[in-house]
């Protein structure tokens, strides 16, 4: 059956990586990039590994240079959530790519943003909030400058703080200034833990990071204790079933283990992470989720309960979502 109009929260998806790969290509265009190593004959997004998909990820993301790209891109994304049934989401955006972490461009490129965001929320209803990310791979010194961009622009709209990139590169706790820094700026937090680092990776986020929600922690399965833990502390977990098929960590969605965490009592939510790179959308994600675990409509339901109990924006706005 098809779930591409039922209303969906989606908590875990990267503003770049859900650049369709046209409009990279009509931007390259326009630009004069060359972007050749970046898609394969078909014109879908070229990568073999996750080492390979985050340097494609960076050389897409190379063709959006100003606000206006970035206002473009807000654009094309929150159509296609729209166009699933998406009501509600948090986008992961990264100073990194938006201004090269200094503060005054930062603040342009999210006014940008907001501003598209509006439009697009009294054209189709749907409501986006930004969660500031830093890039794992670039460093603990770029991080903390990144979470000044954050705790600079904590408020209404952005709502949070997380951590992406190479997960197998040092400690969660090597992060720590940077989270500790969101945290007293009032931002929920979140990061990428038990995608690509095992149970301990998740351990750490939780003592060493002290967040909210965990990015993936479907590794987490490898360890009953922790799964024990998640449960009784009520961590939400942002699990992207497809983005982990996809990057070659579980064969198919039969083999995910989504449902096992379910089951053992853990609060999971469904997001597409950086769905054209990953062939999914929210609807698909909802396909494959029935096709596997014969998921009907209250397992849809109480996934997005669960999302919007754990969505980072204020009371009212949760609120206008019930
Ligand atoms: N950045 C974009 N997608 C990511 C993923 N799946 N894991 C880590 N960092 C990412
Ligand atoms: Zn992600």
């Amino acid at each position: 059956m098809s779930w591409k109009t039922f209303p969906k929260l989606e908590l875990h998806l990267h503003i770049e990586g859900a650049a369709p790969p046209k409009f990279i290509r009509g931007l390259a265009q326009e630009k004069s990039i060359n972007l050749d190593r970046v898609f394969d004959e078909r014109g879908a997004y070229a990568y073999r590994d996750f080492p390979e998909f985050l340097k494609v990820y960076e050389a897409a993301t190379q063709v959006l240079k100003t606000p206006r790209d970035y206002q473009r891109l807000t654009r094309a994304v929150l159509e296609n959530c729209a166009e699933n049934g998406v009501i509600y989401a948090e986008t992961f955006i990264s100073p990194d790519f938006c201004g090269g972490r200094d503060l005054g461009a930062w603040r342009e490129y999210l006014h940008a943003i907001q501003e598209i965001a509006a439009e697009v929320e009294a054209e189709l209803g749907i409501i986006l909030r930004g969660i500031v990310t830093c890039i794992r791979h670039f460093g603990p010194e770029k991080a903390k400058e990144t979470a000044i961009c954050a705790a600079e622009t904590a408020g209404d709209w952005i709502v949070g703080f997380g951590m992406g990139g190479d997960e197998t590169i040092l400690r969660q706790g090597d992060y720590a200034w940077a989270f500790d820094c969101a945290r007293e700026a009032g931002l929920r937090l979140t990061t990428h833990a038990g995608e690509w680092g095992g149970p301990d990776a998740i351990r750490q986020a939780i003592d060493d990071l002290r967040v909210d929600r965990i990015g993936h922690g479907v590794r987490a399965i490898e360890d009953p204790r922790l799964v024990d833990i998640l449960a009784e502390r009520e961590i939400v977990l942002e699990i992207c079933p497809g983005s982990n098929v996809a990057l070659g960590l579980y064969r198919n969605f039969a083999a995910h283990p989504i449902a096992r965490l379910r089951d053992a009592g853990v609060k999971v939510t469904v997001s597409t992470d950086d769905p054209p790179f990953f062939h999914t959308t929210m609807g698909r994600e909802y396909e494959e989720l029935e096709r596997a675990f014969g998921w009907g409509a209250e397992d849809f339901a109480a996934l997005n309960d669960t999302a919007l109990g754990a969505a980072f924006c204020d009371p009212a706005t949760r609120e206008s979502l019930k």
